[in-house]
């Protein structure tokens, strides 16, 4: 939090800003971090909420670092969320590094932390089922090869924003179907609420590859493998126009495929923001390719804006 102040000596007055850092406080229950973030709303501060999953890394902290830029508080959640998980070895295998996740958020000025049990969040079979329709969004990329996972993610979003009721949250354009779909959430079905929804720029690795709390789980050869997604995706973003769409799916899942750590599991071209296919090139409207690769076990996806 940033104090401003004036002092007036010899005439002059001489504006002064100091900044308080406030110790981070860790809550495991609902009940008790809702009111914290009462008081602090009644004592006029704003409100930044980042959710997450943990396995904290440079693309996390970049979206903490643009909630910091906005609001007088920052409130990031680590929960590893098992409804929206289609794959069980998924999310049996998903890193857990609490204890450095949170050193990680209080180097980098997190006030507030919300750490729940899977039971605070879901006390009981029904609160797992997801009560919102998203049509044809979920049909596509995502939502057509992990059926049932935006259920969870909407729903674990949903009661995480009415647990917090940020004034605004953040998300990265590294998961685009997923903040697509939460813009729609608070748009149209927590618009009580009023949370603008931030979309926050892909962080990379200094070789290109798409930061990923599962990149952790490649062995060395396939991390080397891996970088061949973002290479190609810039690829095709500088040759786009040469070719047709469907001779640019046909080029990138060859050149991908040609490793053999690789799998395309899919390639999409479509549309900002609704996730239109593409089926020719338009420059009247924002493309976005998307893809989806299988490196062994563990599952990557990256996009790219082709303008
Ligand atoms: P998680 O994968 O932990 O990601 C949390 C947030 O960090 C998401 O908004 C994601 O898009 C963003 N992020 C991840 N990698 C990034 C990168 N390289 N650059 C920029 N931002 C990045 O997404 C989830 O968790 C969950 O689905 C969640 C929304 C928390 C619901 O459970």
């Amino acid at each position: 939090m940033c104090i401003a102040f004036l002092i007036y000596s010899d005439n002059f007055v001489t504006l002064h800003f100091i900044m308080i850092h406030r110790k981070m406080e860790v809550f495991e229950k609902a009940d008790l971090l809702r009111t914290q973030i009462d008081k602090l709303k009644a004592d006029g501060m704003s409100i930044g909420f980042v959710p997450t999953m943990g396995a904290l890394h440079q693309g996390h902290l970049s979206l903490i670092e643009n909630a910091r830029k906005k609001n007088d508080i920052v409130v990031a959640s680590i929960f590893v969320n098992p409804t929206q998980f289609n794959n069980p070895n998924d999310l049996k295998n998903y890193p857990r590094d609490l204890d450095k996740d949170l050193k990680l958020l209080e180097k980098n000025n997190c006030d507030v932390v919300f750490t729940p049990s899977v039971s605070e969040i879901y006390p009981d079979e029904n609160s797992k089922k997801s009560e919102y329709h998203f049509g044809k969004i979920v049909e596509v990329m995502e939502g057509k090869f992990r059926p049932g996972h935006f259920d969870g993610v909407a729903n674990v979003v949903s009661r995480l924003f009415k647990i917090v009721q940020p004034d605004n949250a953040y998300f990265g354009q590294k998961d685009f179907q997923q903040y697509i779909l939460i813009k729609i959430l608070a748009g149209k079905y927590l618009s009580d609420l009023n949370i603008q929804v931030h979309r926050c720029p892909i962080i990379r690795e200094p070789d290109g590859l798409a930061m990923s709390s599962r990149n952790v789980l490649l062995s060395p050869q396939q991390r080397k493998s891996a970088v061949l997604i973002s290479q190609t995706l810039f690829w095709a973003k500088d040759n786009y126009q040469k070719l047709s769409v469907n001779e640019l799916k046909k080029a990138i899942t060859d050149k991908i495929n040609a490793d053999n750590n690789l799998k395309v599991e899919y390639i999409e071209f479509v549309t900002d923001p609704d996730l239109d296919e593409v089926n020719e090139w338009a420059k009247d409207r924002k493309i976005v390719a998307c893809i989806a690769v299988q490196v062994g076990k563990v599952r990557l996806i990256d996009n790219v804006y082709f303008n």
